[in-house]
This record gives structure tokens, sequence and C-alpha cells, in this order.
């Protein structure tokens, strides 16, 4: 009866006021992607956030496949710096994930959009297909986590039906330092109903990672009794030893050889226990190597040959592709620089292709935070969020124990312990040597 009575021109004024205000952007919904046997029963969107005045970052939201209008937002942010977020979406836990073909995409039933409404984004500018008009590419930690927080901003207004849900900030590796630093000035606008944050295997302090490294290398059987002995002699007094900042040139030298044996020598630095694609680099020589120790964020301090990286530069105009170590990239690249990808994903022809990792952004980018202590510590103090802080056992890029001993410096109070003995509740046998632990305010 009621319905009935509705005007026509009342449903039309409904319908144009909804198209306006309350719904995703129509232009940038993904009819058909190539790839695919069947198409998604999820909707889903790619295209650009303004993250400044004149930086576009692309973006790929997928909605829950679980009730999309109370699952939580999940933003997620991979690493390098330089490094795309759609390596975590085809790759690791989006809806699809790419075969070694590079045009077949395969459901993935672990995906993160079971549960959540997923947004990747591709960041800082010049990562992937996010670019900026001047085409500068040099950037920082406080520029990125305010271009991270505009594009935010814009997804909300592109799409407010979202901007009450909860919304977790996630990410891994380098976004160890985008996702605290971002979610400092998230959690100051009360627009954006934050809940929490998840770094996975993050960068949380330069120091902590690379004091640990040493011994994650040493206790894996990396080293030999013989650099082990030198490095006590060399790096260590009254039982403490600094691998990080340490200036003793017997110490540097001892430190080379470990950076080089756990970044250099064929090891996968991501997976100690996987193969490396590509096998061994090619030599040891520190003239002429690309030495590229996961991006610069492992032994920081250590004096290295950097003449290569800037040759390489001026050799080759302005995208430079670099993939992460022991890492094939074919098939991610292969997908999405086919032409009809790209325009199901309405990326510009204009735009250059895609590469996972961009080097010019990584070997421009400045470092400007040590650690995140006081970052989490903000958080936390809040009293509001929900941290997580998951690390994978044989990563050597940002190791578990590093972030271990990271979470233990923040002196919060141990809620409760890690347990061995799945399943069996009530046993807690240590709180030390454990692979994560929940940071609960
Ligand atoms: C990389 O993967 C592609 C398939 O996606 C394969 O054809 C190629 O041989 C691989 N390259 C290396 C170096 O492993
Ligand atoms: C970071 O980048 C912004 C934008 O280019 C710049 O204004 C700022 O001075 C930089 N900060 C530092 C410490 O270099």
């Amino acid at each position: 009866m009621i319905r009935a009575a509705l005007s026509p021109l009342l449903l039309l004024l409904l319908v144009s006021w909804a198209s306006r205000g309350e719904a995703a952007p129509d232009q940038d919904e993904i009819d058909c992607l190539p790839g695919l046997e069947k198409q998604p029963d999820f909707q889903q969107y790619s295209g650009y956030l303004r993250a400044s005045d004149n930086k576009h970052f692309h973006y790929w939201f997928v909605q829950s496949q679980k009730d999309p209008k109370n699952s939580p937002v999940v933003l997620w942010l991979n690493g390098g710096p330089g490094c795309s977020s759609l390596d975590g979406f085809l790759t690791e836990h989006g809806p699809f994930l790419i075969q070694p073909d590079g045009i077949t995409l395969k459901y993935n039933p672990y995906s993160w959009n079971l549960i959540a409404n997923m947004l990747y984004i591709e960041s800082p500018a010049g990562v992937g297909f996010s670019y900026s008009d001047d085409k500068t590419y040099v950037t920082n930690d406080t520029e990125v986590a305010q271009n991270n927080y505009e594009a935010l901003k814009d997804f909300f207004r592109l799409f407010p039906e979202y901007k009450d849900n909860k919304l977790f900030l996630t990410g891994e590796s380098y976004a160890g330092i985008y996702i605290p630093t971002l979610a400092v000035l998230v959690m100051q606008d009360p627009s954006m109903n934050l809940q929490g944050l998840a770094v996975g295997n993050g960068l949380s302090s330069y120091e902590q990672n690379d004091n640990s490294l040493v011994y994650f290398a040493y206790y894996h059987g990396l080293l030999g009794n013989r650099l082990w002995t030198l490095l006590q002699t060399h790096c260590c007094s009254q039982n403490k030893c600094n691998f990080y900042d340490n200036r003793d040139p017997g110490c540097v030298n001892n430190l080379q050889e470990v950076s080089r044996i756990v970044s250099n020598s064929g090891l996968n630095i991501y997976n100690l226990y996987a193969p490396c694609a590509g096998g061994v680099p090619g030599t040891d020589r520190y003239e002429d190597t690309l030495v590229i120790h996961d991006f610069g964020n492992i032994f920081t301090r250590l004096p290295l040959k950097r003449t290569f990286h800037k040759a390489l530069l001026l050799r080759s105009g302005d995208k430079v592709r670099m993939d992460p170590p022991c890492t094939n990239t074919t098939a991610p690249s292969t997908y999405l620089n086919n032409p009809y990808v790209r325009k199901a994903l309405h990326i510009p022809e204009k735009l250059p292709r895609w590469d996972m990792c961009n080097l010019l952004v990584n070997l421009q980018y400045r470092r400007l935070y040590q650690s995140m202590n006081s970052q989490y510590l903000k958080l936390l103090s809040s009293q509001k969020y929900q941290i997580l802080l998951y690390n994978g056992d044989v990563d050597m890029a940002c190791n578990f124990m590093g972030d271990e001993w990271f979470v233990d410096s923040l002196n919060q109070k141990v809620r409760s312990c890690w347990a061995v003995g799945a399943g069996v509740p009530g046993v807690a046998l240590s709180c030390r040597g454990h692979t994560w632990r929940r940071l609960q305010s």
C-alpha cells in the first residue's frame, strides 16, 4: 500500500540521490575480469584515489564474500619500499591467485575477503599503477603516511556506505613502518572507525632486526664457528653484541660476510627453506654486484658500495624494474600488463608497464624512523585498538625474533602466554621463544 502511494517523481529522486551520495563509483566497478572461469559473486572495483594534489594511488577493492555491509574494511599494504600491494592480492590473500601461466586466476580458499571488505592500495606513487603527475618519485615516511591517509579518506568519499564499518590497517615487511605511521594519523580522525592493525613480518626496529638476524643465522646453521667466534670477538663486549651500527672495522668486515650469506648467496631471504628463483646471484664481488639487501632493510648501517645502483639509475630513465630477491614475478607481471586486464582495471593507457617493485622509488626513498616504538605506544595508550604483530618463522628479511624483541621492548602487561600443545586450553608453558604474540591494550 505504501509503495503504491509513492509517486514516480519521488522514486526518481530517490534513485538519483542514491547514486550520488550512497553508492560505490560505477565507473570503477570491474565488470569482467580476464582469467577467471566464472566471474565472482561479490563486487569489485579498481580505480584511483587522490593521495595529494598530484599523486594518484591505484586501488583494488573487493567486497566481502560474507555480508559486506557488516564486514570490516581492511586495508592491505605491501612493503619494499617500492613494492606493489597487488603482490599480496595476486599471490598471497586475494580472492583469486595468479597461476604460473600468467593468464589464469584461481579462486583462493583462504582469501581474506571471505570475511572482510579488502582494500589493496599501491603506494607510494611510482609503485605499480600508482603515479604522480610530475613523475617525481622522491618521498619519505612522513609523506607516505600522509598520502596513504588522504587516499583512505578518498576511499570513504567514494564508498560512503562503508565509512561506519570497522576499519583495520594491515600490511607486511616495510609496511611495518607504513601501518603504524598511518594508524597514528587515522586514530585522530573521528570519521574513521579504526579498530586495529596487523603487521606481518614487519620492520619495527632496524636495530632489533639486525641484532636478531645474526643470531637467527647462526642458530639456523648459516654461519660457521669461525665466523661466529670472530663476530663475538669484534662485535660484542660484556655479553652485549652490537650487530647494528658497530664501527669496529673487524666487526664491519664480519657483518659484511653475514650480509652476503643471508642476502646474496642463493638463500631465499623471505623463506630460508624455499628455493631461490633465478639461482645464486652473480658473484661475491662487492664492486659491481647489485647488492640489494632486501631493499635496504637489513644492515642499513653497514658501509656497502652503492655505486652500482647509481650507475644503473643513470642508464635507465624513469622506470627501473627490481624484483624482490629470489622471487619470480613473471606471472603477476604478465597478467597485469595484459592490455585486456589493464582495461578491466581502468588503468590509463599512458601509464608505463606494471612491475612488482620500482627500484627508483626504493633508492630515492628517505627513511625517517629507526623504530616504531613511539607509534605503537601512542596507539596502545588510547586503549582502543587491537594490535597484532605476526611472523612466519623462516623469513630473514624481518625475522620473528626481532619483532618479538620489539614487542617485549614495549613493556606491556602480558595477558596470556604462548602455549605449546595446540587445542589444550589453559596450557601456557612459556612466554618466550614464540613466533607471534598478540598485543592487547
Ligand atoms: C618464472 O616463472 C615463469 C612462469 O610464470 C617460468 O616460465 C620461468 O621459467 C620462471 N623463471 C625462473 C627464473 O624461475
Ligand atoms: C618529506 O617529504 C615532504 C614532501 O616532499 C617534505 O616536505 C618533507 O620536508 C620531507 N621530510 C623530510 C624530513 O625529509
